[in-house]
């Protein structure tokens, strides 16, 4: 049977965001159309975003869907800050950083959703992106390995007063060893021993992402690409109902 909280609070069917991973409005809203609000959040990211922008993000929210608007914004801090306001304004239920642009500028994006008080959305950041190797980090002036770095980063986060961060499978136990239960990792790289695993490098199943610490796991073409989307997602919610 579904069990509909999990030991950390948060309700087992929503731990799944949903990745729309689509640049036409059409195609994501065939695809959520099959799913069920109640069942998962989704993710807007760039390429979604850049195509369709606010309109469709209104149409998802009225189609009762919580969004994780994954824009990773990095900039100066007055610049962060008001585009984390717009989003706060539209009603986003979690948005990104990037926590290499500094501690003030984590601290100005954490101010500019005051605001919005209870109501606000999470806001977590982005330590160093899965695709960057420790000779990427060199060649951009950072000396060391790139999971030294992605500590560093996260706790530079939660110094800033962030609700958490995205960090890879690989590095979720670590993370979730040395900070707090409240601080949310947000995992993607997730698939079922049955998934294609297409350009992911290091993949991990739902049950072992949800043991090893993480608080809400991205999945896309797993769910977006099945033949029945909301099947795969049930199918995801279960794994996660029996481990929690
Ligand atoms: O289709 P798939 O499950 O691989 O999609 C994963 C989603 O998570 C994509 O939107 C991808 O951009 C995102 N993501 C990722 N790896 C990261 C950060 C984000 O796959 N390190």
């Amino acid at each position: 049977m579904l069990k509909t909280v999990s030991s950390i609070g948060v309700p087992v069917e929503k731990r799944i965001i949903v990745a729309l991973d689509f640049s036409l409005a059409k195609v994501a809203l065939n695809l959520i159309d099959s799913l069920d609000p109640k069942l998962c959040r989704l993710k807007v990211g760039k390429e979604l975003y850049t195509a369709c922008g606010p309109q469709l993000l209104r149409q998802i929210q009225d189609r009762g869907f919580e969004v994780f608007l994954d824009l990773k914004f990095h900039d100066i801090p007055n610049t962060v800050a008001k585009a984390v306001n717009v989003a706060g304004n539209m009603g986003v239920w979690m948005l990104n950083v990037h926590a290499s642009g500094g501690r003030a500028m984590m601290e100005a994006a954490r101010e500019a959703l005051l605001e919005f008080g209870s109501q606000r959305p999470k806001l977590i950041a982005v330590t160093v992106l899965t695709s960057l190797a420790q000779i990427d980090l060199k060649q951009v002036g950072i000396d060391c390995s790139p999971e030294k770095q992605v500590s560093k980063l996260a706790f530079l986060t939660r110094d800033a007063g962030l609700d958490g961060v995205v960090c890879s499978a690989a590095e979720t136990h670590l993370l979730r060893a040395q900070l707090p239960e409240e601080f949310c990792l947000v995992t993607p790289g997730i698939r079922r021993a049955s998934d294609a695993i297409g350009d992911q490098k290091r993949v991990v199943g739902p049950a072992e992402a949800i043991r090893s610490g993480s608080n809400y796991l991205v999945v896309g073409r797993p769910i977006t690409e099945a033949d029945s989307p909301l099947d795969a997602l049930l199918e995801f919610n279960s794994v996660l109902a029996s481990v929690s």
